[in-house]
C-alpha cells in the first residue's frame, strides 16, 4: 500500500519500521486522531527511532564502583550532538530525542514553503556554538518535496559539520531522491516511503499537515 521499494532499497535510506512504529504510524495516519494523541504519539516515535538512529553515537569505557565492587561501564563520548528542528513541525520530535540525549544542543532552521512554487524560504536560523565539532541529526516529519531538507542541510554544511542524518516520520521518493542527490553523504531515517506527493506538495497517503496536526491549527 504505503511503502516504495525503489527508494527503499537505497544504502542511505533506513526505514525503521519496528512494529511498535509501525502501529503507532497508522494512528498518526488517522485523521480522527486528536491533536493531543498526534503529539503524544510522535513524541512516542521519536523516542522509538531514536534508538535506530542514535545507535552509531560513540562511547568510552568508564570503571565505576557499583555497591559490590568496581567494574567497567560505558559513557556517551566524542562529538556533542546538535538537534536541528526545521521549524516548524520539526519540534514535534525534540521532545522525545532531548529525553533521550539531554545533553543535546538544539538548532532552528525557520522554513516555510512558497505555496505557488514549493521552494523554501528562510525566515529564522540558530544554531549552538561549535558546530563544526558536533554531529548533526536534522529533523522534521515529512520529507516531501525535499527543497526544505537540502536547504537546512545546506545551512548545516555552511558551518563545517560534516556528520549529518536526517530523521523524518514519512519520506516521499521525489523527496529522498532530491535530498540524495544534493546531499549523498547524508543518511535518511524515516519510518515509511510512502507512494507521491500530490500537486500541493503533501505526501500521499501521509499525515496530512504535520504542523497543523501538532499544534491544532486550521
Ligand atoms: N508537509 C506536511 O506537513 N505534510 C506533507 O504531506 C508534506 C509536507
Amino acid at each position: 500500500m504505503s511503502t516504495n521499494t525503489n527508494a527503499n532499497k537505497n544504502k542511505n535510506v533506513h526505514v525503521i519500521d519496528h512494529p511498535l512504529i509501525r502501529h503507532k504510524l497508522t494512528l498518526l495516519r488517522n485523521k480522527s486522531t486528536s491533536t493531543n494523541e498526534f503529539r503524544d504519539l510522535l513524541r512516542e516515535v521519536s523516542l522509538l527511532m531514536g534508538y535506530e538512529v542514535l545507535r552509531d553515537l560513540p562511547t568510552e569505557e568508564v570503571e565505576i564502583e557499583t555497591p559490590l565492587e568496581k567494574t567497567k561501564g560505558y559513557q556517551l563520548s566524542g562529538k556533542k550532538l546538535c538537534l536541528i528542528s526545521i521549524l516548524r513541525a520539526g519540534n514535534g520530535f525534540l521532545d522525545g530525542l532531548l529525553e533521550l540525549v539531554p545533553s543535546a544542543r538544539v538548532g532552528h532552521i525557520g522554513l516555510y514553503r512558497d505555496p505557488d512554487t514549493l521552494v523554501p524560504v528562510e525566515y529564522y536560523l540558530k544554531f549552538p556554538e561549535d558546530m563544526a565539532s558536533r554531529q548533526a541529526i536534522i529533523v522534521d516529519p515529512m520529507l516531501a518535496t525535499g527543497n526544505s531538507a537540502v536547504a537546512a542541510v545546506d545551512r548545516v554544511k555552511d558551518q563545517d559539520v560534516t556528520d549529518i542524518k536526517f530523521l523524518c516520520l514519512l519520506a516521499a521518493p521525489e523527496g529522498i531522491k532530491t535530498l540524495l542527490e544534493a546531499h549523498p553523504d547524508i543518511h535518511v531515517y524515516t519510518a515509511a516511503v510512502d507512494r507521491e506527493l500530490n500537486d500541493h506538495g503533501y505526501i500521499l497517503p501521509g499525515v496530512g499537515d504535520a504542523g497543523d496536526r501538532i499544534f491544532g491549527t486550521k
